[in-house]
């Protein structure tokens, strides 16, 4: 698959969608892929993440539903390599409202990404915590979404929500659609509880869930506070390492494809195998 765009998605909040957004980002950019996030979420915790001011309303995400804007003036580079962004601001939840009376309202985020996709290998999309509109508009313009799963008690509460949202997209406004990966977050590995929810998961999800488990770890909940993803605050804490697993996961199922990377990209990549469970507890 080149050229792929991701929805990270989840109507829960606090399930480690932005955080799996753009740890994941930043190590396929370092090992030479392009990627461009688009933080859809008003909290715009992707765009401070990832070390950016929120910038104008007129220079954010809002606009891909406003207005025929080129979409590529949107753009901004961020200070990890190979990483674009279109930032968020608290404004973009009004975007909701003002797609209700447009036409073909679940497509405009599809028409957008038409023109910058063949710029990108991939495109992650940190979609709001909800499944309205804009949601929708994430989903349609697609090719996966990635499932982040919050590893607790609660975990499938709502997922049936979620499902029928994925469903109904795929059956009426993007036959592509697929679950990309589900991908289980914050454990403590050292209770059963923790390992019980895994199991439910995967039963549920079969291999769509991702053999690596992000455990919960201190520095991931420290490094929003300056302004950088997780994996380049402390290179090799426990979280770091399991996103470094997960995203050779990732490019497992979605790299290889790739034919046009340069011949290293595809070398690394094919080469490595995805790890198990990271059985460790907390950091
Ligand atoms: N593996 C983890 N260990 C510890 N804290 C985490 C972990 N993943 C996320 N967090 C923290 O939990 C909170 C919610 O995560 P976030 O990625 O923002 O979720 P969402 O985008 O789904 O709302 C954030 O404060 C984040 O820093
Ligand atoms: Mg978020």
């Amino acid at each position: 698959m080149r050229h792929a765009i991701f929805s990270f998605c989840n109507q829960k909040g606090g399930v480690g969608k932005t955080t799996s957004t753009i740890n994941m980002a930043t190590l396929l950019g370092m090992k030479g892929y392009k990627v461009l996030v688009i933080d859809m979420d008003s909290q715009a915790n992707s765009t401070s993440g990832l070390g950016e001011e929120k910038p104008a309303l007129e220079f954010t995400a809002y606009q891909l539903f406003v207005d025929n804007s080129d979409p590529s003036q949107l753009i901004k580079k961020t200070v990890q390599k190979n990483v674009d962004l279109i930032a968020s601001c608290a404004d973009l939840s009004g975007a909701e409202l003002d797609l209700v009376d447009q036409d073909r309202r679940e497509f405009i985020l599809k028409g957008e990404l038409e023109k910058l996709k063949n710029q990108y290998d991939f495109i992650f999309i940190d979609c709001p915590p909800s499944l309205g509109l804009i949601t929708i508009n994430c989903l349609t313009a697609s090719d996966y979404i990635i499932i982040p799963l919050q590893c607790e008690y609660y975990a499938l509460e709502g997922l049936g929500q979620l499902l029928n949202t994925f469903q109904l997209v795929k059956q009426n406004l993007n036959q592509e659609l697929e679950v990309g990966g589900v991908l289980m977050t914050m454990a403590d590995l050292r209770t059963n509880l923790t390992q019980q929810v895994i199991e439910e998961v995967r039963n549920y999800f079969k291999d769509k869930v991702f053999g690596t488990i992000i455990p919960r770890a201190v520095k991931i909940s420290e490094a929003p506070s300056f302004g950088q993803p997780a994996v380049v605050y402390d290179t090799h804490n426990r979280g770091t390492i399991a996103y470094q697993q997960v995203t050779k996961e990732f490019l497992n199922r979605f790299g290889q494809f790739d034919q046009n990377a340069p011949q290293e990209k595809v070398m690394q990549e094919t080469t490595s195998q995805p790890q198990g469970t990271n059985q460790e507890g907390e950091v």
